[in-house]
């Protein structure tokens, strides 16, 4: 079977760890596009050539995961080049056989507007920035929440595929929910929905 679940959303909202869940649970592939506009922030050079020549290689290196790399991802992905020379492969990975779980900021709305379910995972500023300050270890909690104000209004504000939810996706508020909760949550809408467009 075939199938494209898209998961976007602000940072630290639950994205990752609910894709992970849902694709073992379906035995579907996962791809964290942030991974992708990770690796190109943190190499030197020209990034629309970096983002055209990326490589697996690049994806597996160390330090993808800090508040640092983070910041370089999200100065990188405003800029339409960088976006486009990413889109090929993402959309491939999409089509995978066995069905494809995508998370990032733009899978609703412009890489897979088709997506059988689209999901839009978000929570409160401060929420997330607690949950990625101890997840990360990484400076004090107010610079943290800081430099998530900051990255959501540069991916909410950029002109290209800005950080919003599709019109069907369907909005699920972690705020208030533990990592099980959201997973079930997440498992309720997606099985209602394979099952919707499964039927003839
Ligand atoms: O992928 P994204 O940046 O949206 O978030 P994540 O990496 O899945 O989650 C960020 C951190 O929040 C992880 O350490 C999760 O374990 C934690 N988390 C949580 O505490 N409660 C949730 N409902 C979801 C995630
Ligand atoms: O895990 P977290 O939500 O903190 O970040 P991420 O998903 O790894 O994304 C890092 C940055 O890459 C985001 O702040 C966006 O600027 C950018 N990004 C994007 O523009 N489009 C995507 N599909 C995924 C990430």
């Amino acid at each position: 079977m075939q199938f494209t679940i898209a998961i976007d959303g602000p940072a630290a909202a639950g994205k990752g760890t609910i894709s992970r869940a849902i694709a073992q649970h379906l035995g579907a592939a996962h791809l964290d596009t942030g991974l992708l506009y990770r690796a190109v922030g943190m190499k030197t050079g020209d990034p629309v050539e970096i983002a055209r020549t990326l490589s697996a290689q690049d994806l597996a290196r160390e330090g993808l995961r800090t508040v640092a790399a983070g910041e370089a991802a999200s100065r990188v992905a405003v800029n339409p080049q960088v976006r486009a020379a990413l889109v090929a492969f993402q959309r491939d990975f999409a089509r995978r056989e066995g069905g494809a779980v995508l998370d990032g900021r733009d899978i609703g709305t412009v890489i897979c507007p088709q997506a059988e379910v689209k999901l839009f995972v978000t929570a409160s500023p401060e929420t997330r920035a607690m949950r990625r300050w101890q997840e990360t270890g990484e400076g004090s909690y107010d610079e943290v929440l800081e430099q998530v104000r900051i990255r959501d209004a540069r991916d909410m504000e950029r002109a290209d595929a800005p950080l919003r939810p599709a019109e069907d996706a369907v909005v699920l508020d972690t705020t208030d929910l533990s990592i099980e909760q959201a997973i079930a949550q997440a498992q309720a809408v997606i099985a209602e929905r394979l099952g919707r467009v499964s039927r003839p």
